[in-house]
């Protein structure tokens, strides 16, 4: 199975050259109007607490599709190749805003963050294990969508345990945004992270008592 089908091929290049043109706008706008070093850093900031909140939601609605749909919970709305597809999409998705959110903590001066310091754990000072479980969650996720990429070169045993990395994936990415955020202490930000995790809890449970009555059922090759 390829990650993704043809028809998402040209969106997602769409999507990867709005990122651009949005880049190169930012860079410009900022050599033209030549912003006071604060208000720009103040905007990086904004946009990296943005971005990091859009590709932890984005996490979450690719965890919650995949996992719902090893269930076999849209089957009865035969919508299960349709949500298998947005499950792969959204995955993809999340790599713009991640890229936007270590963008916006590079470019914001008020707390520096060289480029080794976002990709290496613990290279950095600032809250160093919050920051290094955004770093591991973000090698994860490459792990995850380049071994689903080329999935039908693994066995299928291998790969599902790969797979099941998310979860732990999942739980760590959502202690970083508490541990590191400056939002955490918020209501809106407790609801953005209570909200996801506790339906993908509960849908995980599903999942696993569904896997568990089908290995019941199943006759015993005695
Ligand atoms: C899967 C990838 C990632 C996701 C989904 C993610 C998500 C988030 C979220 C939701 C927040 C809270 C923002 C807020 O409270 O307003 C946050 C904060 C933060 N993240 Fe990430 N993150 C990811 C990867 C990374 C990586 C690779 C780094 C590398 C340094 C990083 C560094 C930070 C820092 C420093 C903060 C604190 C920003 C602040 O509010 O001052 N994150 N992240």
């Amino acid at each position: 199975m390829q990650l993704m089908a043809r028809p998402q091929r040209w969106p997602f290049l769409y999507t990867w050259i709005v990122i651009l043109g949005i880049v190169f706008a930012s860079y410009a706008l900022t050599a033209l109007t030549n912003p006071a070093p604060a208000s720009a850093n103040r905007v990086h900031w904004y946009m990296a607490r943005s971005a990091g909140m859009t590709a932890y939601l984005l996490l979450a609605l690719t965890a919650f599709l995949g996992v719902t749909t090893a269930s076999g919970a849209w089957d009865k709305l035969k919508l299960r190749k349709l949500v298998t597809q947005l499950h792969q999409f959204s995955a993809l998705l999340v790599l713009p805003f991640v890229f936007f959110h270590l963008w916006g903590l590079y470019e914001d001066r008020t707390v520096p963050f060289s480029i080794p310091a976002l990709l290496i754990p613990f290279a950095d000072r600032y809250r160093p294990a919050a920051v290094a479980l955004g770093i591991l969650s973000l090698y994860t996720w490459v792990l995850l969508v380049v071994t689903s990429y080329f999935r039908e070169r693994f066995n299928a045993t291998a790969w599902r345990r790969i797979h099941m990395l998310a979860f732990p994936m999942f739980a760590a990415v959502t202690l970083h945004g508490l541990l590191a955020g400056t939002d955490s202490h918020t209501a809106w930000a407790k609801l953005v992270y209570a909200v996801p995790s506790a339906v993908i809890f509960a849908a995980s449970v599903t999942r696993w008592r569904k896997a568990r009555s089908k290995t019941a059922r199943r006759p015993s090759a005695a």
